[in-house]
């Protein structure tokens, strides 16, 4: 009896202790903070399932950045109950994860897991352009991101565009600043000021001429141009304006098919960089789900794909891909326009989807909740029908008796 006693207060005093690190704000908190303050705030609402999942993420987050010593302050509101709040936020879906730096608002539209958004309120509680002093912390800072996008000299012009950019795309990447000194020998720099991007084992620079507005290009290759991909990634992926070449791979255990299908993706997306890391981004993905709704359809795995995220399209092979040419083909075609690109989001295109989607919703609610299932689409029917039912009764007075009349006899 006693230990089941200190058991529960042990445990309250471990959910006491845990939710100390997060602090539940209301609709006060916008007079309340201070000017400096920098807080990453969780917008739930009682009823969503979804918030619910995510609370112990937060307390995870809350207080391993309190025990890191970070200045990022972790909160959540309840929006049903603060909409001055909300509303301030410009909260649309729960939960809503935001943060909030010296009066700047940022949103965040990644996966709701905790290594995600701690990298998140690392990023844009952190300095928003880092300096990379030496050789040792270019060289640590190589280590940890796959894409680094480094503005190279002294005040410029193009630092103050440099640093208007990382003002916007915070919420996506790392911006670095760094002189030359603190570069590898083997960097070359036709001149300075210069902004270089590292990624895929290279580097390459932001030329004004050629590349145009600086913030649309760092928008446009802050991706690598191989990895693995995520529906959240391929949908963050839309607005770089570049198509991606998928190999659509097995969730769990690659086939030795899935495998190689992958490796050709790869190898192309190497060895043909120049040719067409300007048009495309590169990538496996697991799974067909979010493919399947994409292209309101099944999906055979393996199987490769292009896909236009600006407009829902995609394209798909003409004949099988045997051999690295063949897939280099397919590019080509999807470049040239030679292949027929299908999908869309033209208003027919969206009502089909529309209708797939209800369609998929309610097979998985059957799947799911069969009696559930029966109740929604059986409820409508069963009320239908009554109202049928009585329209023709009032209306055809006659056939009801002579219905009447058969049961009668059938009792009998
Ligand atoms: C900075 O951006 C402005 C427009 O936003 C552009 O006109 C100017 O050329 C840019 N400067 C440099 C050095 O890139
Ligand atoms: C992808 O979609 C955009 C937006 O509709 C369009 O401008 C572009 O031409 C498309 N790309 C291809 C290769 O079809």
């Amino acid at each position: 009896m006693s230990d089941r006693r200190s058991v529960v207060l042990l445990s309250a005093l471990l959910v006491l202790s845990v939710s100390a690190f997060v602090e539940e704000l209301d609709d006060t908190f916008m007079e309340m903070k201070e000017a400096d303050d920098i807080w990453l705030i969780k917008f739930y609402a009682p009823w969503c399932a979804f918030c619910r999942q995510l609370d112990p993420v937060w307390h995870q987050i809350g207080s391993e950045l309190r025990s890191l010593g970070s200045p990022v302050r972790v909160g959540k509101a309840d929006a049903t109950s603060n909409p001055g709040l909300a509303k301030e936020f410009q909260v649309r879906v729960y939960p809503a994860i935001h943060m909030l730096k010296k009066d700047v608002k940022y949103s965040y539209s990644g996966p709701r897991t905790r290594d995600a958004i701690m990298d998140f309120a690392h990023r844009v509680g952190g300095p928003l352009v880092r300096s990379l002093s030496s050789l040792q912390l270019f060289q640590h800072a190589m280590n940890h991101h796959d894409v680094m996008f480094v503005y190279v000299g002294a005040t410029s012009q193009l630092k103050g565009n440099f640093s208007s950019a990382a003002q916007d795309l915070i919420v996506h990447t790392y911006f670095f600043s760094s002189t030359r000194d603190a570069l590898p020998k083997a960097v070359s720099l036709p001149s300075l000021p210069a902004v270089l991007v590292f990624k895929d084992g290279t580097y390459f620079s932001y030329e004004e001429e050629q590349d145009g507005d600086l913030k649309l290009w760092i928008n446009r290759e802050r991706f690598p141009s191989y990895q693995r991909i995520d529906s959240y990634t391929l949908y963050a992926m839309g607005d770089s304006g570049k198509l991606v070449l998928l190999a659509l791979v097995e969730e769990n255990s690659l086939s030795e098919e899935g495998l190689r299908y992958k490796s050709l993706v790869e190898k192309v997306s190497e060895e043909h960089r120049v040719t067409y890391s300007r048009n495309f981004y590169f990538g496996f993905m697991e799974g067909s789900d979010y493919i399947e709704g994409l292209v309101m359809g099944d999906v055979s795995l393996p199987s490769f794909i292009v896909v236009n995220l600006s407009n829902d399209g995609y394209f798909l092979p003409p004949g099988a891909v045997e051999t690295e040419r063949h897939l280099l083909d397919f590019l080509d075609g999807v470049l040239d326009s030679s292949i027929e690109g299908q999908g869309g989001n033209s208003a027919a295109q969206r009502l089909r989807r529309l209708v797939y989607d209800i369609r998929v919703t309610l097979t998985l609610l059957f799947r799911q909740t069969p009696l559930l299932g029966s109740f929604l689409l059986c409820f409508p029917i069963a009320v239908f029908s009554i109202f049928f039912y009585l329209c023709c009764k009032n209306h055809a007075a006659g056939v009801d008796e002579d219905e009447d009349s058969t049961r009668d006899k059938k009792s009998d």
